[in-house]
């Protein structure tokens, strides 16, 4: 007879193969079956996140953000270079190098856990005491049972009818990390996260980018003073063309690349381009788990409802990541991962929502934990805000990058920090002293009393819960 598995996790991203290896720590038999191939038939394990999202994204970030700055970057510190060119296949093949390195990470910590791996597309057949699971690879199907369930089958990009994909011309995200040469006109349907670190990427390898975006403000959920100098920066100094309050209407293809159809407050307008990138968002992958079968119900929308523990309508059934309520981000699917876990275990885990950070990998990088400024005001919170320009930075300047500013909103009466809002020079990496202090409830006054080194970028938000506290040091 089959093995009845204590878990099985439908997805191995960041949500499904996190939450696999931390059943597998605390003793469970889990199975995790995962659907994922890419395009030369291979299974690949890491969901959207390694394959083509979080890690092929950084990938050409950096390589583009290093051309970038041999061509612009070096004239100030007297370093002059010539003859610099990009290489796109070999750009190219790196990245593939770092998704391979990364997915394969994933299938030694499966073996490693002996978490076993069923390669194939899930669907629900029953639940109760145990749930059965059908598993569809190459034709063939199996019959898996497991006493819980962990769904974690994440998202796949918003398709707009107007814009259909062709893979060559017009893509989604998948399409704009492939390409073989720089376009020289990328057109961009949403000023998004993924507008934006893909429209940097080609924009600094050579392409012109216009970014269509039909919301009038600029980064709706980024405090609104760090959106703002976000919009000026990108425009200004890397060259986006953001066009906010442009609304789409349809498109065609040409010979020679798409023309696209919006309206704006001038009236109608036209965008001709070569290649077209759909980045509008992105939807739940639910519909086709059974889920309306098993009574498991979902939004509107189509996200699985889920509660703040991650349990859905049916007790042995958890949701968790993109397919659930909350930010689409890698980390947050982790955390439910590991929190679901552990709840299966026995054990009483808390995801602190408050408390998941955002970054958004342009340059300079935008960054952010808890409240912003829109949201106390809104919700009639007494703060106090400190800001520190890196400008003001020795290490800032050091670098050459003294773009941006630290945020900090603490909570007037209590001091206690509700926000910290960054943009500037690698703020991916300080937000983390933010996300620490806003989970141990730190108050501005403790940040201010913690010696930071010097000179580092880390000392900007030192001195920002000092001007919050009405005592900057050095501005
Ligand atoms: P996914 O990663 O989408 O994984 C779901 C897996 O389930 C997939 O492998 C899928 O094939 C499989 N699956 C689905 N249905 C079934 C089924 N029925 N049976 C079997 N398997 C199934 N987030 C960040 O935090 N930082 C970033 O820098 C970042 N960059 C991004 C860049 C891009 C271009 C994109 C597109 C996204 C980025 N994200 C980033 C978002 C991040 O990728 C997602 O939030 C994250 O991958 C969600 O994890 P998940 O486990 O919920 O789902
Ligand atoms: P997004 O929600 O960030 O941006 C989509 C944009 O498209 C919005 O500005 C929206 O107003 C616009 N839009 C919506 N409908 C439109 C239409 N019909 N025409 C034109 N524009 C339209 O979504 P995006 O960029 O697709 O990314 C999806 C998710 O992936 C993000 O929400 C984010 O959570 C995650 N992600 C995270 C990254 C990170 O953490 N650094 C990087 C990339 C993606």
């Amino acid at each position: 007879m089959a093995e009845t598995y204590d878990v099985a996790v439908i997805g191995a991203g960041p949500g499904g193969y996190v939450a696999a290896i931390r059943c597998a720590q605390l003793g469970l038999r889990t199975v995790c079956i995962d659907a994922w191939q890419r395009p030369d038939g291979q299974t690949s394990l890491g969901g959207t996140c390694l394959n083509v999202g979080c890690i092929p994204s950084k990938a050409l970030l950096e390589s583009s953000e290093q051309f970038a700055h041999l061509q612009h970057g070096l004239t100030a510190h007297g370093i002059r270079v010539q003859g610099v060119a990009i290489d796109v296949a070999t750009m190219q093949a790196r990245k593939n190098k770092i998704v391979e390195k990364s997915t394969s990470g994933i299938a030694f910590l499966f073996r490693k856990n002996k978490i076993e791996h069923k390669p194939g597309y899930s669907r629900f057949v029953s639940v109760g005491a145990t749930c059965q699971l059908d598993v569809e690879h190459d034709g063939g199907h199996e019959t898996i049972t497991a006493r819980s369930v962990i769904i974690a089958s994440g998202s796949m990009p918003a398709s707009l009818p107007m814009f259909p994909l062709d893979g060559e011309r017009v893509v989604d995200n998948v399409g704009a990390l492939e390409f073989r040469e720089v376009p020289k006109h990328l057109g961009i349907v949403g000023a998004g996260v993924i507008g934006l670190e893909l429209g940097s990427v080609w924009r600094r390898l050579g392409a012109e980018v216009t970014l269509l975006e039909p919301h009038e403000r600029f980064l709706g959920m980024a405090d609104e003073q760090v959106a703002s100098e976000a919009y000026k920066l990108l425009t200004r100094d890397t060259g986006l063309v953001i066009r906010l309050g442009a609304k789409p209407s349809g498109m065609k293809t040409t010979a020679s690349g798409v023309i696209i159809n919006y309206s704006d407050a001038q009236g109608s307008q036209r965008l001709e381009c070569d290649r077209l990138l759909v980045a509008a968002g992105r939807v739940p992958n639910t519909h086709d788990l059974n889920l309306d079968v098993v009574k498991i119900s979902c939004d509107a929308r189509g996200f699985i409802e889920v509660d703040d523990r991650c349990r859905t309508t049916v007790p042995n059934v958890y949701a968790i990541g993109d397919c659930v309520r909350g930010p689409m981000l890698a980390h947050k699917a982790s955390e439910e991962g590991m929190a679901v876990a552990e709840r299966i275990a026995g054990q009483m885990p808390e995801v602190n929502y408050a408390a998941i950070p955002s970054v958004i990998y342009t340059a300079p990088e935008i960054a952010w934990v808890g409240q912003t400024e829109q949201a106390l005001k809104a919700a009639g919170t007494v703060y106090r805000k400190g800001l520190f320009w890196f400008m003001a930075s020795g290490r800032a300047q050091a670098l050459g990058d003294s773009r941006g500013f630290v945020k900090v909103l603490a909570d007037e009466k209590t001091d206690r920090l509700l926000g910290v809002h960054l943009i500037g020079p690698q703020v991916s990496e300080l937000l983390a002293e933010a996300v620490v202090a806003l989970e141990f409830a730190a108050a501005a006054e403790d940040i201010a009393r913690i010696s930071h080194a010097h000179p580092t970028l880390s000392e900007a938000l030192r001195e920002a819960t000092l001007a919050a506290l009405g005592r900057p040091l050095h501005q």
